[in-house]
This record gives structure tokens, C-alpha cells and sequence, in this order.
């Protein structure tokens, strides 16, 4: 026992030594990737615990300024959250990322909700949930229609919508995404 502790031990001070973190095996790196948006969810709740390490990671997002121009709305209910997506799985929270949009820093507002909702999806993903992201102008239009019920103020729009939920089984985070156009016509190195 007291061998195969020694063992393990050398093994993890050799790997957080010597392995490269420039390499795409880097396990912090995994997730991000291969990200993927879930299409299909299983029952089953988030639970307070995932869901407060969820809004920490969105609440910690950069922000032109540091103006954190967001307010996050987490909805555990399950029959508003169906009026916003229809046929929502048991047990799935939505976060419905809003600001105020009137005026000059309409853009970057828009901007910093995406990376803070962005920032959600990873902490999520690193969790091993399920998540898809919804900007599509009928499901925003709904739930601008429910700003009384879900605490938006009047003068906030809703910009980004995050489901959240279980995966089922067979799905994982690192395998199922579509796939992505090639890399020379997306990037240019001058
Ligand atoms: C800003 C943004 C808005 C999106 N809006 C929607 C949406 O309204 N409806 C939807 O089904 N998926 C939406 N998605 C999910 C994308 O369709 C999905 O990320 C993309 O197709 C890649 O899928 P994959 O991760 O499974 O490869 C959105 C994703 C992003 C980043």
C-alpha cells in the first residue's frame, strides 16, 4: 500500500513537473476545445451548488470598463421557463442574461452579456452539464414579454438565454459537437 502510495505520488509530481500545459492533452484545455451545445437533455435538476458555481463564473466575466453591465435572471421554475422554451426538459434552469441596451454602449453591453453567458457555459461544461445558448429573436421576444415576472426592470432587454441541464447517457462534452469550418478560412496570420 504504503509502495503504490510513493508510486502516486511521483507519478503526479512528474506529470504537473514535466508535462507540457502547451499541449491539447491539457485537461483544462479539453472542454474548451471541443465545446458542444446540447441538443437533447436528460430529467433532472441542476443543483444550487452547480448552479452558484455557474453564475460566480459568469459574474467574474470581463467587461469593457468593468462596467459589468449585466443582470442574470435564474429560472428554476419550471413552468415560466416552459414559456420561454416550450417543451423544456424537467429539471432544466434557464439564466437569462439582460442590460440596458438604450444608448451608446448598446454593442459592448451585448458583447459582455455573450462573454459572461460564455463564461457560464464553461463552468457548466466543466461540471459535466448539458448547455445551450439561445439569442433567436422569437424566444428573446417571449421572454422580453415576462420582464415583470422574471425581475427585469423596464428599461433592461433580454440578450442571451442559457439552458441548463443533465446530459443523458452516451453524451459527453468532449465528442458530440458538429463540426467546425477549416481553420484557413477563419483565421488569418499576418
Ligand atoms: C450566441 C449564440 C446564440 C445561439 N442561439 C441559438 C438559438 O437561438 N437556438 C438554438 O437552437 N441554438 C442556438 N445556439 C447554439 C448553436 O446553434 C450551437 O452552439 C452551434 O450550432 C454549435 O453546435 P455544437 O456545439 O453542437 O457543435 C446559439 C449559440 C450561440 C453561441
Amino acid at each position: 500500500m504504503k509502495k503504490i502510495i510513493i508510486v502516486g505520488i511521483l507519478l503526479l509530481t512528474f506529470g504537473v513537473v514535466f508535462l507540457p500545459a502547451q499541449t491539447t492533452d491539457n485537461p483544462g484545455l479539453r472542454p474548451i476545445l471541443h465545446h458542444f451545445s446540447t441538443r437533447d437533455f436528460a430529467t433532472g435538476p441542476v443543483t444550487r451548488v452547480e448552479l452558484s458555481i455557474i453564475v460566480q463564473a459568469g459574474l467574474g466575466a470581463p467587461s469593457a470598463g468593468n462596467r459589468q453591465p449585466w443582470l442574470f435572471t435564474v429560472v428554476e421554475n419550471h413552468e415560466l421557463a416552459s414559456q420561454i422554451l416550450p417543451n423544456i426538459t424537467e429539471g432544466n434552469v434557464l439564466i437569462v442574461g439582460s442590460g440596458a441596451l438604450d444608448g451608446a454602449n448598446r454593442d459592448a453591453v451585448i458583447l459582455d452579456a455573450g462573454l459572461a453567458a460564455q463564461s457560464m457555459f464553461f463552468a457548466a461544461n466543466a461540471m459535466g452539464l448539458g448547455i445551450r445558448q439561445y439569442t433567436n429573436p422569437g424566444l428573446i421576444g417571449r421572454t422580453n414579454a415576462l420582464k415583470a415576472e422574471l425581475g427585469i426592470p423596464a428599461d433592461h432587454s433580454a440578450i442571451i438565454v442559457t439552458r441548463f441541464g443533465r446530459l443523458p447517457p452516451g453524451v459527453d462534452v468532449l465528442s458530440s459537437a458538429s463540426p467546425r469550418a477549416n481553420p484557413d478560412t477563419r483565421v488569418i496570420y499576418r
